[in-house]
């Protein structure tokens, strides 16, 4: 499998970073990893306070990563797209300009239960057990990543 992989939510501030820190947590530094959103509302921001306490729980630290919008380079920078849900993944697909792009894209836990589409759930408004099944998730799903690798 190839080693460059994005990790995709909406806001890039509570999914995706945490997949992010997650699975670089597992790998060499020669697989790149980064996080990005579709939107831009929280660019340049920290991630939530909630992934970070998560991520400092499980003795991953989140804290140096910033929010920053998905941007066409992204397309064929990275190998392996991951969208968080189906909403991301509809707008991955749109955003994407030709076949060769289109094919990077994937739903992340799509990789533990093929064709099922099961999305991560958007946790930014609920409480602090969103938090813990987003990680739950995640963390499963990293390691399904990380054989392939
Ligand atoms: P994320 O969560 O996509 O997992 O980073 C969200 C963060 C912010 C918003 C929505 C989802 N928002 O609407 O501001």
């Amino acid at each position: 499998m190839s080693k460059k992989i994005l990790m995709v939510c909406l806001g890039n501030i509570c999914r995706s970073p945490l997949a992010e820190g997650i699975l670089k947590s597992k790998v060499d530094d020669d697989i790149i990893v980064d996080s990005a959103g579709i939107d831009d509302y929280h660019s340049g921001e920290l991630p939530d306070n909630r992934s970070m306490a998560i991520a400092k729980k499980n003795n991953i630290d989140i804290s140096s990563q910033r929010a920053r919008k998905i941007v066409a380079a992204d397309f064929d920078k990275y190998d392996h797209i991951y969208a968080m849900d189906e909403t991301n993944y509809n707008n991955l697909k749109t955003m994407a300009k030709t076949q060769e792009q289109r094919n990077k894209i994937f739903m992340i836990m799509n990789e533990l239960h093929p064709g099922e589409n099961i999305d991560v759930p958007d946790p930014y408004w609920g409480g602090e057990h969103g938090f813990s099944h987003v990680y739950a998730m995640l963390d499963e799903a990293t390691d399904k990543i990380l054989e392939k690798l």
